[in-house]
């Protein structure tokens, strides 16, 4: 058992790649079929971007950010992560969190502070984590490592499409700008940049569905023998 709880002997596959790239989706049904754990990393970025836009903090304030995120006690019983004993926010699915969870999570005592509990989430049998730096910083020695990327109108078409089915209407040029915008702060930030790693398959996902998007990656679990 390592110090920070997780258990290194446990398989971990990673999902990275940018926003709307499909990375959560397809990690949770990877975890579906194989009965892992999913952790959606991103999720706990929005939590703390959405807990820090609650109490009105600036998100500049770095040290009151990465105290804030240290004290959050995140639960991950649920299909979506949430933080125990906190009054509900903003929605972290929003647009405005998103943006806010991509400003503060280009602070490296931020993330230094919610690494231990990402890495606390490799359990037995298993566990598929997504996000940015799952393969290049958060498990490093993952046997699998999928960069799944897709052009950003096909991203924002998506983000457009998720956002719809809940009701909340974000137009595409809005949507376009945003992805380009979280795309370059993103990649272009010091700590953890969203990039592939160096062992990861690259999946592009442009032109493909759900359903060939998943067949490819099960394929690489088959072949990596990680379904036994
Ligand atoms: O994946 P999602 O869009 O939910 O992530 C929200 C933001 O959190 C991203 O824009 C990114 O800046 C940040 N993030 C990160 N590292 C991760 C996951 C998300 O920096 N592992």
């Amino acid at each position: 058992m390592a110090p920070d709880g997780g258990d290194p002997a446990a398989p971990v596959i990673c999902v990275d790649g940018p926003g709307g790239s499909g990375k959560s989706t397809l990690a949770a049904l990877l975890a579906d079929s194989l009965q892992w754990r999913h952790l959606d990393s991103g999720a706990l970025y929005r939590l703390v971007a959405a807990a820090a836009l609650e109490r009105g903090m600036s998100l500049e304030d770095r040290e009151a950010l990465a105290g804030l995120a240290a004290r959050l006690d995140f639960r991950f019983e649920d299909a979506d992560p949430a933080v125990s004993g906190e009054a509900p926010g903003p929605d972290i699915r929003s647009e405005p969190v998103g943006a806010a969870a991509s400003t503060i999570a280009a602070y490296p005592e931020l993330r230094s502070a919610i690494l231990s509990r990402q890495r606390a989430a490799r359990r037995p049998p298993g566990l598929v984590a997504d996000g940015r730096d799952m393969g290049t910083v958060v498990f490093p020695d993952a046997p699998l490592k999928i960069y799944l990327d897709a052009n950003p109108e096909v991203r924002a078409e998506r983000r457009n499409k998720q956002l719809k089915n809940k009701g909340l209407n974000v137009s595409f040029r809005a949507l376009l700008v945003g992805i380009h915008e979280r795309d370059a702060r993103d990649r272009e930030r010091a700590a953890a940049p969203l990039k592939p790693a160096g062992d990861a398959v690259v999946i592009d996902s442009t032109a493909m569905n759900l359903d060939e998007v998943l067949g490819q990656a099960l394929a690489l679990v088959r072949e990596r023998g990680l379904d036994r």
